[in-house]
């Protein structure tokens, strides 16, 4: 096994996290007309658990039906790949869906996980290194919506990127648009991209899948509120708030918030933040794509769209992409 950590200059993990950051950004949020708290913040080591838990209640389907989708079709994605292809994971979190391709792609040059949380990227490449002992794993400790540098020493075949989880529905679409062409750039000539993304369906299946019956993912959304309690000395009463998040069509997006139950004040950092009876902190977006009106976004983006592939149900999309 080969792991050969790479930490870039270009996105110190100290500019991404750091505390003085996180409180700015809150700041900015709560004066906001529409308050809000940007949706990276959800991440912390509580947050992060509960994220895997969402992953696991029966009302959210995305990463089941990902997993079916390369489970079923991961060897016809393979196919698409460059030839002794090094592969690039954005955002690599766990290695689940990743293992799903690795299995086809037997003469893969290297496998490069982006993620920002070094300790994560560390233990996963570990585990991974164990199944797949003869593949050269690269992790990289980076900020993938920023520039950053491949590994030195990757071969001269061409890249392929990796970015499932429908988290490209977490960007809005112009926002979007611009990542993927920031992707083609990374990744170079000749590249190819898989990208996972999920589908407009029926309200109820929508709405029921960011607001389980168990209250996973309202914990999720609560949590941010202990966080900044916890890290910043706030004093935000949770059990004052509740999680609301539903799918508005006009939008062709789930909006995740956290719904103020009283009028009632909050300190951080010296200063107040008044709420009334039933305002609102909008946490995340989620965007939702037709088939159509993805692969017309990664067009805008410079890509050409080889396949796409869906479930039974047409729930969730995977596409491969390519360009010259
Ligand atoms: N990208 C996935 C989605 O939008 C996962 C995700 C991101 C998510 N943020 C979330 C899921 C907040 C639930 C709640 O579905």
């Amino acid at each position: 096994m080969t792991i050969n950590p790479v930490f870039t200059d270009a996105t110190p993990l100290s500019a991404v996290s750091s505390e003085e950051q996180f409180r700015d950004d809150v700041l900015v949020g709560l004066t906001a007309a529409q308050k809000f708290i940007p949706a990276k913040y959800f991440y912390d080591e509580v947050g992060s658990d509960l994220f895997e838990a969402i992953t696991r209640q029966p009302e959210y389907y995305p990463t089941r039906t990902e997993i079916g989708i390369l489970d079923e079709s991961g060897a016809d994605i393979a196919s698409l790949l460059p030839p002794r292809a090094n592969l690039v994971e954005f955002g690599s979190g766990s290695t689940v869906k990743v293992r799903r391709l690795l299995v086809h792609l037997t003469d893969l040059a290297a496998y490069v996980p982006v993620d920002v949380s070094e300790s994560f990227l560390r233990s996963e490449a570990e585990t991974l290194s164990r199944d797949f002992p003869r593949l050269s794993i690269q992790p990289v400790a980076a900020d993938f919506t920023r520039p950053f540098t491949l590994p030195d020493g990757l071969s001269n075949s061409a890249v392929a990127g990796f970015f499932p989880g429908s988290t490209i529905g977490n960007f809005e679409p112009p926002q979007a648009a611009h990542l993927l062409a920031h992707f083609g750039r990374v990744l170079g000539r000749g590249a190819s991209l898989v990208v996972g993304v999920d589908l407009v369906k029926d309200k109820s299946a929508l709405d029921a899948a960011y607001d389980d019956a168990a209250g996973v993912t309202a914990r999720f959304n609560i949590n941010l509120l202990h966080r900044i309690n916890r890290e910043l000395g706030a004093d935000f009463d949770p059990s004052a708030f509740a999680h609301r998040a539903y799918f508005a069509p006009e939008a062709s997006r789930i909006e995740m918030h956290l719904v103020s139950l009283r009028a009632q004040q909050v300190s951080l950092a010296g200063r107040r933040f008044s709420f009334s009876e039933g305002e609102t902190i909008h946490t995340e977006n989620s965007y939702k794509y037709t088939v159509d009106g993805f692969r017309d976004l990664a067009s805008q983006a410079g890509w050409n769209v080889a396949k796409s592939w869906t479930d039974g149900e047409r729930l969730f999309s995977v596409h491969a992409l390519t360009r010259g």
